[in-house]
């Protein structure tokens, strides 16, 4: 299979993640307002300035840019490759300053023409790129001098001494670990913006453990396909319940990790 060909069938296996994900994303949600602090916490530590205009790649239903807009007055255009996400998107962002488009992150110029953004953000999105130098690429190029890219990532699931506690989970539950959790996983997505910005700043989000986030956030079924990939939905939500309750003995010990990277578009930057 070409790389071109490889990385449309990830795009096309993601779109039909997501667009089966939209209603438990949303129960998900309702429960946690998890994306929605994630963004916050995100914008809180890039410094993130009122009234200012924003890029939300992977921006799903909309969580992350009506966050922004309600807590920051930005205005924000929204991308995202799934339909029925953005559909469910529109819904929920009503004010006239959030436009929500379904298209590929990879190809921002087209959609957004020469429009200069503040910054251009992903909020939990950039590790299921297959090409994050073609995004970033792209974002670079939307962003004004002295704008910022900023990402938030994948969570880690780490114990007192900075062990893995997802390998340990799956050693309990007696299962292989997948080859990828992630398919760009964070050093590969922070060199790819450390070439375009220099050097870039790093931030986190420690949360205590707990196991009935991890085993609600794990079952919306895009979450849930890389962690047991070729399995029915079904079937992947029962591992899912199994594998995290191996870690009850650890929720006073462990912790969930979200990084946060942030890079500023200098004025050198084409
Ligand atoms: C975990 S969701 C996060 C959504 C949103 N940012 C939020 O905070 O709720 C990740 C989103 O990234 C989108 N995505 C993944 N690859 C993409 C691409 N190449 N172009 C646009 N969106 C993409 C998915 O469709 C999905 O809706």
């Amino acid at each position: 299979m070409s790389t071109t060909e490889f990385k449309d069938k990830v795009k096309r296996n993601v779109a039909n993640n997501f667009d089966q994900s939209f209603q438990i994303y949303q129960d998900f949600e309702d429960k946690y307002q998890f994306f929605n602090r994630l963004a916050l916490k995100m914008a809180e530590s890039i410094n993130l300035q009122r009234g200012s205009s924003v890029l939300d790649v992977g921006c799903g239903n909309g969580i992350s840019a009506k966050a922004l807009h309600d807590r920051f007055d930005c205005s924000v255009l929204g991308v995202d490759l799934s339909e029925q996400m953005i559909a469910a998107g529109q819904e929920l962002c009503r004010a006239p300053a959030i436009r929500l488009i379904q298209g590929d992150g990879e190809k921002l110029t087209q959609i957004v023409g020469d429009q200069d953004f503040d910054y251009v953000l992903y909020n939990a999105s950039i590790f299921i790129f297959p090409d994050v130098r073609a995004t970033l690429d792209e974002s670079v190029k939307c962003l004004r001098p002295g704008g910022k890219i900023a990402f938030s990532f994948y969570p880690q699931i780490l114990g007192e001494s900075n062990e893995d506690l997802m390998s340990v989970a799956y050693e309990r539950l007696g299962e292989p670990e997948p080859r990828f959790r992630v398919i760009t996983d964070y050093d590969k997505a922070s060199r790819a913006l450390e070439d375009r910005c220099g050097d870039i700043s790093h931030h986190q989000w420690a949360r205590p453990l707990d196991v009935g986030f991890l085993q609600d956030f794990f079952s919306i079924p895009a979450q849930s396909a890389s962690l047991f990939p070729g399995r029915g939905y079904e079937e992947r939500r029962d591992r899912v319940v199994q594998l995290f309750a191996g870690l009850e003995d650890m929720k006073d010990k462990g912790r969930i990790v979200w990084r946060i990277a942030e890079g500023v578009k200098t004025k050198s930057v084409p």
